[in-house]
């Protein structure tokens, strides 16, 4: 099978004058599977999904569908939490090398020596990372609802945080309480140019700056709102203000656009010489692969029993607590 793979993805031409629209739609009933799309995926993607979210969202509608097959338009730890969370159904992505930087900055070999330094410590781990990592792990968090997971440990217990780093800093300030943090970042939102996000400022005095944890404190420090991708939306709604510079993945702002079409969203700038910001991996999928993908179930994610087990009941955890702190 993996030989059929060139860098990726299915290597089969995709007749051009095929509207894939059409296709997609028409394999979906076929096989009865479901499209899920992280915000982060370009917009037409999202347009043919059936479900788009952020982090938590997905793992939510990964675990209740009752879908035959799940396309997971997004990166390789979120298809291959979908699989964990569903061993008996055909799991596919559109490319298996879309893949995060934040996951690979942490090696499972070298995170488990960390680990059996801090015996003491419990371990929190962000979602964004390998089934591996999930296996060491005592519970899974996702940005809507890390502060909530480490407030669900008593304030004696001393945990690990992983991977990010960020993240991690911001969960400590909003929870008041140290933790081990795991040196790891994200690519995108690691490269946000502060002096930047103020000259824009400066242009548009009266927008709100919104942005996601997984950015540096000195870009955290600039905004009036952080949250997960789902808590900038709803804000950017909510919120009376009429522009906003948004310091995340720019694929989120076609859902804002959709939703206050008569809002002004700019996304932050970042430090290279781009005017917006995107993740290179997310940017793999597109939907000759989504359509290949589907039509002949290649790239699937395959998980080892003993790991998914193991790497599922941080993640049961995780949804049980945000079922229990109600967080969408
Ligand atoms: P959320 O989907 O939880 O907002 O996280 C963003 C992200 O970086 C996903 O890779
Ligand atoms: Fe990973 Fe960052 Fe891309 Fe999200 S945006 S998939 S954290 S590299």
């Amino acid at each position: 099978m993996e030989k059929n793979l060139k860098d990726g993805w299915l290597d089969i031409p995709v007749d051009p004058t095929l509207d894939l629209f059409e296709e997609i739609a028409k394999l979906k009933l076929e096989k009865n599977a479901i499209i899920l799309a992280h915000y982060y995926q370009d917009a037409d993607i999202q347009e043919i999904a059936d479900y788009t979210g952020d982090s938590l969202g997905l793992s939510r509608k990964a675990e209740q569908t009752k879908a035959d097959m799940i396309v997971f338009a997004g990166v390789h730890f979120m298809a291959e939490t979908a699989k964990i969370l569903n061993p008996n159904k055909k799991v596919v992505i559109p490319d298996v090398l879309a893949g995060c930087s934040l996951s690979d900055s942490c090696p499972p070999s070298l995170f488990k020596k960390f680990k059996e330094k801090n015996p003491e410590h419990k371990v929190v781990s962000y979602i964004n990372c390998s089934a591996e990592i999930k296996a060491l792990s005592d519970v899974i968090c996702t940005s809507s609802n890390a502060v909530s997971i480490v407030n669900s440990f008593s304030k004696d217990q001393p945990l690990i945080f992983a991977p990010d780093k960020n993240l991690g800093h911001y969960v400590s300030k909003k929870t008041g309480r140290e933790m081990l943090l795991w040196d790891g970042a994200c690519m995108v939102h690691e490269i946000f140019s502060q002096e930047k996000i103020i000259k824009l400022k400066h242009r548009y005095p009266a927008a709100k700056i919104i942005a996601h944890p997984e950015c540096e404190e000195d870009i955290l420090e600039l905004a009036d709102m952080i949250g997960s991708t789902t808590e900038l939306l709803k804000y950017s709604q909510q919120d009376t203000s009429q522009e906003f510079i948004v310091a995340t993945e720019s694929g989120i702002l076609h859902q804002m656009i959709k939703n206050s079409p008569h809002k002004t969203f700019i996304p932050a700038p970042p430090t290279n010489n781009c005017a917006c910001n995107e993740c290179p991996h997310m940017k793999r999928n597109t939907l000759e692969k989504i359509y290949t993908c589907m039509k002949y179930e290649i790239p699937a994610i395959e998980i080892e029993e003993e790991l998914r087990i193991a790497a599922k009941k941080p993640i049961d955890r995780m949804l049980e607590i945000s079922n229990r702190a109600g967080i969408q």
